[in-house]
């Protein structure tokens, strides 16, 4: 079962280190990775540097043309 929202969720991340946003849907660790594609899809995950420390939100939904950000593709909920 997919574990997909249809809004950004937001993460802490630190600047310079390496993060992986799920592309699948089925990780437990929304919106990151948790390797469940290994077993579940075929999509791999999404994997980027995080160029400043802070909060930034990352597309939950999965379908995204501009990963691992919302673009607003699934007509997301923003607060
Ligand atoms: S949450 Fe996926 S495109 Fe907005």
């Amino acid at each position: 079962m997919t574990i997909k929202t249809n809004a950004p969720l937001p993460i802490k991340v630190e600047t310079g280190l390496k993060y992986s946003w799920c592309s699948c849907g089925f990780s437990q660790a929304m919106p990151l990775c948790d390797n469940s594609h290994r077993e579940l899809s075929h999509k791999k995950s999404f994997k980027f540097i995080a160029e400043e420390t802070g909060t930034i939100h990352l597309c939950g939904c999965s379908e995204t043309q501009s990963p691992p950000y919302c673009d607003n593709s699934n007509n997301c909920r923003r607060s």
